[in-house]
């Protein structure tokens, strides 16, 4: 039994690829190590419990490299995840997020093995206030990355025509260590223990009413776990599954809960009125079919993940915090920031 996860060297795989190898499971990662997410790629390698390949799912010859490897599932993990990058770097997000998931989704179906790959909830696009968003919520997505998910789940589904098991799972935001600490396009988290280190006060974009749900890795590498293991009941031989808390807290919170996590004290929360574009208001997993399924709900409470991921990489060299007020720049000088810095 040997699973193949692309992108597997990233935060989530390796968190999946040490729950697994911990039961005996054998791992073997195809991944770029891109810069903007690995500041120290041998070291990413050296954590993976298996094989690492330095490859690009966008090239299928990547795929055919394990032809003969005797992989009995795929985990596709392997993406470009900045929202706001997505803004402007259409075409690479396309090439990798669309076709990186054909190439995956058809490498699964020449070897006969199931596949689990993950999306996200920003296929959904804005959220409701009020209620939790199901699996059938049509696809609305705000931004290229939104989109280029959505488009890789269509295009997984038309190429297996159900001729293999299909797991899709729509991820919220995920925390917990081990995060990019430098990739100034994702993590809200990151950016907050920037500041904290620097004992400089946090900065929320907008009024910090904006609502998510967050989760914690460990409860989405259980998810994707048992999906790899479970078959699935439906004739369609495709599974779509929410993964959140189901608990929706504000950006507001976020920040509390990282300050009250700080080991080095209290810092202030500020505001700046600004949004970039492909951002949000409001988000929250319906996880109702993850119970009727019997798959594994999530156990981490959002104040608990938030101390978990703030105090286990306090001490991990993480970027400065100027990093992230460039990004808001670079967004501003490409005409895609709403309000003033
Ligand atoms: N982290 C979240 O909050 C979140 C939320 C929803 C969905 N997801 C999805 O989960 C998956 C994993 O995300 P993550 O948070 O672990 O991100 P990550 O950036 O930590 O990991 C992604 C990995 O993919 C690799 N990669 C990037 N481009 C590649 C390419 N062309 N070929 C091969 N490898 C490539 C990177 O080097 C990295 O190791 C992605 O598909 C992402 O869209 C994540």
């Amino acid at each position: 039994m040997t699973v193949l996860i692309t992108g597997g060297a990233g935060f989530i795989g390796q968190h999946l690829a040490a729950r697994l190898s911990e039961r005996g499971v054998a791992v073997t990662a195809l991944d770029t190590l891109d810069e903007q997410v690995h500041s120290d790629p041998e070291a990413s390698k050296r954590r993976f419990p298996g094989e690492v390949v330095v490859a690009d799912v966008a090239d299928p010859a990547s795929f055919a490299h394990f032809d003969d490897a005797g992989i009995t599932a795929v985990v596709h993990l392997a993406a470009e995840t900045g929202t706001s990058q997505s803004m402007y770097e259409q075409e690479h997000y396309r090439r990798v997020n669309v076709g990186g998931t054909v190439n995956a989704v058809e490498a699964a179906h020449r070897w006969g093995v199931p596949i689990v790959a993950l999306s996200s909830r920003a296929v959904y696009g804005e959220g409701d206030p009020v209620k939790a968003t199901t699996e059938d919520t049509p696809h609305r997505p705000l931004s290229v990355y939104g989109e280029t998910k959505s488009e890789g789940e269509t295009a997984a589904i038309e190429a297996l025509r159900g001729e293999v098991p299909l797991t899709i799972i729509r991820p919220q935001n995920v925390i917990g260590p081990g995060q990019a600490l430098h990739n100034p396009y994702t993590g809200v988290l990151s950016a907050f223990l920037a500041k904290l280190k620097a004992h400089e006060p946090l900065t929320v974009y907008g009024t910090g009413e904006q609502t998510r749900d967050f989760v914690h890795v460990k409860d989405l590498a259980a998810l994707i776990d048992w999906a790899l293991f479970t078959p699935i009941a439906d004739e369609s031989n495709v599974r779509i599954l929410n993964c959140g808390s189901g608990v929706r807290i504000t950006l507001n919170d976020l920040a509390r809960f990282a300050v009250a996590a700080s080991p080095d004290g209290p810092v202030e929360i500020t505001h700046i009125e600004v949004k970039r574009a492909g951002d949000i208001d409001h988000a929250l997993a319906d996880i109702t079919r993850l119970k009727e399924l019997g798959a594994p709900v999530p156990q981490w409470q959002p104040a608990d993940a938030v101390r978990d991921f703030i105090q286990a990489s306090w001490n991990d060299e993480g970027a400065d915090p100027s990093v992230w007020d460039k990004a808001l720049d670079e967004l501003a000088e490409r005409g895609l920031l709403e309000g003033d810095k």
